[in-house]
């Protein structure tokens, strides 16, 4: 697309656009000339109520596209399709698997996506699975599963595919939107649970594209090891990125460290936030 406009409508902490509510979720809407994608639903209370304090009208949404099958990004997609109709849906084939956190104490908390697969198509979910790289609007792309290569980024190590925290749960089904814009790339990323370098060099690969204007999103850093924070920042420093706009999983501490850091390119992407490329 040759301009685009990121608005952010689901986020733990809202900005200053008046009666917006914040939850521990994820959501951002993309408009451009080539049409518009929703990435993200939230968990399901903010979504249309947010929208609507923003003038943003879901019905006129070409399609919806899903990062991962955490609870806080997918939850949104059943208010979505009773109040605005039946939607493409983008994602990767496994976000129906089942997901926990599990606590230091044993305690675990399912966070999978709260519904299965047959109920959302027949609420209107026409799902498009697929674990590839694709173009799903002119210019706009999903990242498909992303190639785990940098050495740090490891993931969160309390995250599992069953309740007594055996089986570590990689996440491959995470992806990001990429948009190819006049000043590089942009990245749009749910948690990034696939790490932000290796999300940022997959793109670049893929798209031939070794610009990156921005990244916006959660970065799941707040849940990561002090080291990963600094290689992290190394790399965003190598790539000259000139938008770094932290939301959700990216957690205060990251955030304020992320501003030190970059006090021109930093920016909290909370409710309301809009990015322009
Ligand atoms: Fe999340
Ligand atoms: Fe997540």
């Amino acid at each position: 697309m040759s301009s685009i406009r990121i608005t952010i409508l689901c986020e733990n902490t809202v900005g200053p656009v008046s009666g917006t509510l914040g939850e521990h979720g994820f959501a951002a809407l993309v408009e451009g000339d080539g049409g518009s994608v929703l990435f993200d639903t939230g968990q399901g209370d903010t979504l249309l109520h947010n929208a609507l304090r923003m003038n943003r009208d879901l019905r006129r949404v070409d399609l919806v596209a899903l990062s991962h099958g955490h609870y806080d990004h997918t939850g949104g997609l059943l208010p979505l399709l009773r109040n605005c109709g039946a939607k493409d849906v983008h994602a990767h084939p496994r976000i129906f698997s089942r997901r926990y956190r599990v606590k230091d104490t044993g305690e675990s908390i399912p966070i999978g996506i709260p519904y299965d697969e047959a109920f959302l198509r027949g609420m209107g979910a026409r799902f498009s699975l697929s674990e590839s790289f694709r173009e799903i609007l002119p210019g706009v792309f999903l990242t498909g599963e992303v190639p785990r290569i940098t050495g740090f980024e490891k993931g969160d190590a309390a995250l599992f595919c069953d309740d007594s925290g055996c089986s570590a749960d990689p996440l491959p089904d995470d992806q990001s939107l990429v948009i190819r814009t006049k000043q590089g790339l942009v990245l749009l990323l749910g948690c990034c649970h696939a790490g932000l370098v290796n999300t940022i060099e997959w793109a670049r690969e893929k798209t031939g594209e070794c610009r990156v204007f921005a990244v916006i999103g959660g970065t799941h850093l707040g849940f990561s090891p002090p080291g990963q924070v600094d290689s992290t920042v190394t790399a965003l420093r190598n790539l000259g990125i000139k938008r770094i706009c932290g939301s959700h999983c990216t957690g205060f501490a990251v955030s304020a460290k992320l501003l030190r850091e970059f006090p021109a390119e930093f920016h909290p992407a909370n409710v309301g936030y809009t990015l322009e490329a």
